[in-house]
């Protein structure tokens, strides 16, 4: 793989192998000394064209433990806000040694342009494009619910079996849309639970369920019993129309509470990508509760990109011994 754009990029082996080498690079984090030599003298450029708190930190976390030069590019304040087009800055980045380049743009496609139209060297990863893909969060969610629910040693294992409900704005969320790919391709079942108005158009084809009745679903008379529980950001900078009547009315239906956290089996999971609406789509009592991952996903998100950055640098560079997993044996003990 050179790149990764969409979480349909990974086929079930490639994202096992993802989550297989995070897990080593997540048992570095608990070290004292957290760096990793790895990447050294390799560069990596977080290239922000749209707000973010936790992915861009995440990637520089990600790329400066493992002993990488960083670079970060924020639009507001760069030429960007002086009209410079995509491809120039591309070519300034490419100029200035890009062994890798994060992107996250506002227009969906802009990371898949960014890989295609020949700018640049470097290896391209999506951060988060418009309304369409996020797969670095679809995996971290992923090696989430693979920790809680299969196992902390869970080497070589997919998600087969389990169940899991995506809950709210799927209409503007890419990382519903990465997670419904990628929980497909790990042998997840996979329901979507939203007001009609915020499901997409073609939500038939996606590889999953679909219902409009939370409660049903949480009480797994529609899907059987859940294993875990994703709450979604109602994405009201992407709104430009009334897609339900109150926020009161929306928390009535499909916010999770204390009441709804009751129906759930006992081993199920509450998750949420961040940043959340407290009140909104999950109260605080779900959002603090005992079997909220919400900080956890956070901190998981790091062991991932380092594990994305590792495989698509060293797939780069040609893997000196054998497939990048016998590299990542060596690397990290
Ligand atoms: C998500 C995003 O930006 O797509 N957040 C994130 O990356 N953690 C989800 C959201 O903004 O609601």
């Amino acid at each position: 793989m050179r790149h990764l754009l969409s979480a349909a990029d990974l086929d079930r082996a490639g994202a096992v192998e993802v989550l297989d080498v995070a897990a080593r690079m997540a048992a570095t984090q608990q070290r004292e000394i957290k760096k990793l030599p790895t990447l050294r003298g390799r560069t990596v450029v977080n290239l922000f064209f749209e707000d973010s708190t936790r992915t861009r930190i995440s990637f520089e976390a990600a790329a400066k433990r493992l002993s990488a030069d960083v670079i970060n590019f924020t639009a507001r304040g760069s030429s960007v806000s002086k009209g410079e087009s995509l491809k120039d800055t591309a070519l300034t980045l490419e100029a200035m040694g890009a062994d890798a380049v994060v992107v996250r743009h506002s227009a969906s496609g802009a990371p898949h342009r960014l890989a295609t139209a020949g700018w640049i060297r470097g290896a391209v990863i999506n951060a988060g494009d418009g309304t369409h893909e996020h797969p670095t969060q679809a995996l971290l969610d992923a090696f989430t619910l693979r920790r809680h629910l299969v196992g902390e040693d869970a080497s070589g294992a997919d998600l087969a079996g389990q169940t899991v409900a995506i809950v709210g704005d799927v209409l503007h969320s890419r990382v519903a849309r990465s997670n419904v790919l990628l929980l497909h391709t790990l042998g997840a079942r996979v329901v979507l639970v939203a007001p009609p108005t915020l499901l997409p158009v073609g939500v038939g084809r996606w590889p999953c369920a679909t219902s409009y009745d939370l409660d049903g679903v949480l009480a797994g008379d529609v899907a059987g019993p859940l294993d875990a529980v994703m709450m979604l950001r109602v994405q009201g900078e992407r709104m430009n129309a009334a897609y339900f009547p109150s926020r009161r009315e929306y928390s009535r239906r499909y916010g999770l509470d204390a009441r709804r956290l009751r129906l759930l089996p006992p081993h199920a999971i509450v998750m949420h990508p961040g940043p959340m609406n407290r009140g909104l789509e999950i109260s605080a009592e779900a959002a603090d509760s005992p079997r909220s991952t919400i900080v956890e996903q956070v901190s998981n998100g790091v062991a991932v990109r380092m594990a994305v950055l590792f495989l698509l640098l060293s797939a780069a560079s040609g893997p000196a011994s054998g497939p990048a997993t016998e590299i990542a044996k060596e690397i990290v003990p």
